[in-house]
């Protein structure tokens, strides 16, 4: 069975209907079950449901409001890994974590690999660095895999809020200098409970791992995907306009490149992501046709 701390994020849900799918067994704990940064609850959590695998899918994402909510945001990101890998390690289970691409400051010129050093240059990403140290120092059970851009049907994600915007704006402006790869839940959540029976197949195959959507792009191309793909659906076609960093100031700065190089993962699992335009395709028209069903008025 597989236990999975934040079970109620975009990933946590996503690896809860894929497991049904697959006839997995799995467990998802929601923060209010299980908070990670509480090492009781942890430790008992992981006594009472005897998994063979814990994921921890809990994290504190949202990068603008961690630049002030450091606390928080050490809980989630920091205290919470330390103590899933800690519980971890006495009850003798491995550990799938989850990261991120924002762990790199931005400033390489090709893709990066788990070997490329990490500067990170906001908050988020310095508690979600931190967080990867406590997992390496407390458990050599663990599998640390950085995504990226990740968005699907649950939860809130830049597509969704694409879909939204386009329903009742006339033009979306969209930063267009920072690349990266946006990758589907349904993706990740499928590469997880893929590489599962390798971890408890006994492969020495512990350590930190790329894995993204297939292809890099633009938020500017992202947004335009999503718009062209949601148009024959709703009937709207705002114009997507390409815009710099500079014009659309955030609290926390962001990474200009977090192109993530997965070769390692495909050379050690044997699969690689899908490409990020499918999948963006198949979950905005899933999303705008359960919209336009909704309120048929819209469309
Ligand atoms: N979203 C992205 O674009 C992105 C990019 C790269 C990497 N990642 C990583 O991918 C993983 C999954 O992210 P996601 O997008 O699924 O995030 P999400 O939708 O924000 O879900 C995170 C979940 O963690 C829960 N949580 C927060 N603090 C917790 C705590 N102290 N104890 C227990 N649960 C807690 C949240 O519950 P509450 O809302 O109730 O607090 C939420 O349900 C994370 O490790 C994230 O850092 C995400």
């Amino acid at each position: 069975m597989i236990l999975v701390f934040g079970g109620n994020g975009q990933l946590g849900q996503e690896l809860t209907r894929a497991s049904a799918a697959r006839a997995t067994p799995l467990v998802g704990l929601c923060h209010a079950e299980a908070d990670i940064a509480d090492h009781g609850a942890v430790s008992s959590a992981i006594n009472r449901h005897g998994p063979s695998l814990v994921v921890n899918a809990a994290a504190y994402t949202k990068v603008d409001l961690a630049e002030t909510e450091i606390e928080v945001v050490r809980q989630a990101n920091e205290v919470g890994p330390a103590a899933i890998a800690d519980a971890c390690a006495a009850a003798g289970v491995p550990l799938i974590h989850i990261s991120t691409d924002y762990v790199f400051d931005g400033s390489k010129r090709g893709p990066y690999v788990e070997g490329d050093p990490i500067a990170p240059i906001n908050n988020y990403g310095r508690s979600k660095a931190a967080g990867e140290r406590a997992v390496r120092e407390k458990t050599s059970l663990h599998v640390i895999i950085r995504t990226s851009w990740v968005y699907g049907e649950f939860g809130q994600n830049f597509l969704k809020t694409m879909l939204r915007l386009a329903a009742t704006r006339d033009e979306l402006r969209v930063v267009a200098d920072q690349r990266g790869c946006p990758t589907s839940t349904s993706d990740l959540a499928g590469a997880i409970l893929r590489i599962a029976p390798q971890l408890l197949g006994g492969g020495k195959i512990w350590g930190t791992y790329h894995f993204v959507g297939a292809g890099v792009t633009t938020w500017h191309e992202f947004a335009s995907r999503i718009v062209a793909a949601q148009a024959p659906l709703t009937g709207r076609a705002p114009r997507v306009t390409a815009i710099t960093t500079a014009e659309f100031p955030t609290p926390a700065r962001r990474p200009m490149n977090s192109e993530l190089d997965c070769s390692l993962f495909e050379r050690v699992f044997g699969f690689r992501g899908r490409p990020w335009t499918e999948e963006t395709d198949r979950i905005t028209r899933a999303l705008a046709s359960a919209a336009v069903k909704r309120e048929p008025h819209v469309a």
